[in-house]
């Protein structure tokens, strides 16, 4: 989604800011502006859609020389991707960037037009720098003005305000919309995000919500949403600086593909014992919380609720709990009967899903019996707002296609379901020191898996020319496959569904003839056979099958089928090992289109507004 960074120091900030938003471009990335403050004390700015490299390009023909500043990317919610709605906005002696939705825009916009203020933009933040200007007039102090104007809006948001009459501050507003204080010697900083802050310090001070912060060379002051003056906690940050570095890979998208052994791996680091899951990783109350736990609610959006999918059939088959599973966007609004102690499960890799969050919000006033988030960021909103929490170690994922950290959160769910069957006595007799032993052996599974990285390269020709394509699987594949449509139809923008194989003759099947590939995952269980039958249904249709197949499956290329073999594994873990042929298949296939892999069109990594 948007990002912003802000500076204010005794050197020149540009490249600062600019850098910052390099780094934060894979979150949003439509157009992007920076406004700075000019040593003869007049704001500039320079705004420009596409990519941070158009803006670059501009700035190197008409530099802007300043002290004190403030960036953004822009992913459009109001008004279109273009050089009049991108960032900053300016009204009178400031400028403001913002990243969120403020839903009373219309409102205020009215209000504003008749006091005689004039629009040039389309979106509802402009209204944020107008309202300022107008508080600006009763109270010319900066930061007591803007107090009085988020006071006014009502939606989400993250804000930083420039005002050229006050050189010497930066201030910023949060909620709903997370803000991070970058300190620095003799100067401070502010970003979405730490990321965009990491070429100029590791210590970070994190805004909550409500907070109001005002940020100067040489002193940050905060208050809280009640007003009253407060101090947050300073954090050194010495991880994920790794991420920002494609290292030998041509996108971050493969890369992350590539990191699943060593990452899966870390994501088990400490959380096993010799024959069982320690359930404290999930926090010290877990055990106690876990032995009264009868259903489980899994809350997530997008790949996080595919990983919830599969969980749904792990929890159930394993450990014997009633799981639900629903979209954040629809369980947030939705009259939900909680049935008695039920664990509320969130799944996020950024941890500041707007949805998501705000599903974890209203289920506080529902009567579950505890909280739990699988995240992949410690110091998101989630994580804060949750009784329990299991971190991914995924690392920093910088493709907006998410690999591995669906991957790890898989083998999170995977933990949770051996748990909660653990304290329960749920569990059948030696499937838990099985499938310990089976996830000890993942990671090498993953690399054999990974292995075959140039005979999918090779498949992946088949759908290049394709406009359609269907993902087939049964049970617990089911959600791989619909993980792996949404791939392909992120990153190629090719239009794949995903069905579960016994409903093709439902309807799906009228659609299939030689121009719609359909893509298959079939592991050795006791569906084989079911599914084979469905793949004769395809073939009979003159259908082209790609099989991803365990090698004892029997399968073998035939006309008009595909076969890949893959290494025999665990049934249960089957659904992580044949997620990786399916990130490699929409990989190679976004790559022959010549699609932008790691930032595909209209879409933001973490989706921060609802
Ligand atoms: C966006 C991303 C997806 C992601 C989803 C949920 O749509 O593009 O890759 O799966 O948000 O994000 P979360 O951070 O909550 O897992």
């Amino acid at each position: 989604m948007c990002g912003i960074v802000g500076a204010v120091a005794e050197r020149n900030i540009t490249a600062i800011l600019l850098e910052g938003l390099k780094r934060l471009e894979y979150r949003g990335y439509d157009s992007a502006g920076v406004a700075v403050l000019t040593n003869d004390a007049t704001l500039e700015r320079m705004r420009r859609p596409g990519k941070v490299s158009e803006l670059d390009a501009a700035l190197a023909e008409h530099p802007l020389v300043g002290r004190l500043g403030i960036a953004h990317t822009r992913w459009a919610t109001h008004g279109a991707p273009c050089e009049r709605n991108a960032h900053p906005h300016f009204s009178g002696d400031i400028a403001v960037v913002h990243n969120g939705i403020i839903e009373n825009h219309e409102a205020l916009r009215e209000q504003l037009k008749a006091l005689g203020y004039v629009f040039t933009s389309d979106t509802d933040t402009e209204v944020i720098a107008h309202l300022l200007t107008h508080k600006l007039k009763d109270q010319p102090d900066l930061t007591v003005a803007l107090k009085a104007t988020v006071k006014e809006l009502h939606g989400a948001y993250g804000l930083a305000v420039i005002n050229a009459r006050q050189p010497d501050r930066l201030v910023a507003a949060r909620s709903g919309s997370p803000l991070v204080i970058g300190l620095g010697l003799g100067e401070n900083f502010l970003a979405s995000d730490q990321l965009a802050l990491r070429q100029v310090t590791d210590r970070f001070m994190y805004l909550e919500e409500g907070d109001i912060a005002e940020i100067r060379r040489d002193s940050v002051q905060i208050w809280d949403i009640t007003g009253k003056a407060v101090e947050r906690q300073t954090v050194q940050y010495s991880d994920g600086a790794e991420a920002a570095d494609k290292g030998e890979f041509r996108h971050y998208m493969l890369k992350e593909i590539h990191e699943q052994p060593a990452v899966v791996q870390r994501t088990l680091e400490g959380r096993l014992s010799d024959q069982q899951v320690l359930v404290q990783a999930f926090g010290p109350q877990a055990p106690e919380l876990f032995a009264k736990v009868r259903n489980v609610q899994i809350v997530a959006c997008g790949t996080s609720y595919h990983a919830g999918m599969v969980a749904r059939y792990w929890l159930e088959e394993l450990a014997g709990i009633p799981c639900q599973v629903e979209v954040a966007s629809e369980f947030r609004y939705r009259k939900v009967v909680v049935q008695p102690d039920t664990l509320f499960v969130t799944i996020s890799q950024s941890g500041e899903t707007a949805d998501t969050l705000a599903a974890l919000r209203n289920a506080k006033e529902l009567g579950f019996l505890a909280s739990l988030a699988i995240c992949n960021v410690g110091i998101s909103s989630l994580v804060r707002e949750s009784d329990l929490t299991l971190l991914t170690q995924a690392g920093r994922e910088i493709g907006v296609a998410s690999t591995k950290a669906f991957t790890t959160q898989l083998v999170g769910l995977l933990l949770l379901t051996l748990s909660l069957g653990q304290v329960r006595g749920t569990l059948g007799q030696g499937v838990e020191a099985t499938l310990v032993e089976e996830l000890r052996r993942l990671p090498t599974r993953l690399g054999e898996a990974l292995a075959m990285d140039s005979t999918v390269e090779k498949i992946a020709e088949l759908f290049a020319e394709k406009n359609h394509t269907l993902f087939l699987g049964r049970g617990a594949q089911f959600p791989v496959a619909m993980e792996g449509a949404l791939k392909l139809k992120e990153i190629s923008y090719i239009h794949a569904e995903a069905y579960p194989a016994g409903e093709l003759k439902h309807g799906p099947l009228a659609l299939v003839d030689n121009d719609m590939p359909v893509v298959t995952v079939a592991p050795n269980n006791e569906l084989l056979e079911k599914l084979k039958s469905n793949l004769q249904e395809v073939r009979a249709r003159g259908g082209e099958l790609v099989v991803f197949a365990d090698e004892k499956a029997g399968m073998t290329n035939g006309e008009g089928t595909h076969v890949v073999q893959m290494p025999h594994i665990h049934d249960i873990l089957s659904p992580i090992l044949y997620t990786i042929p399916l990130q490699l298949l929409s990989y190679y296939v976004a790559v022959l289109k010549g699609t932008d892999v790691d930032q595909p069109r209209n879409l933001a990594k973490s989706v921060t507004v609802e």
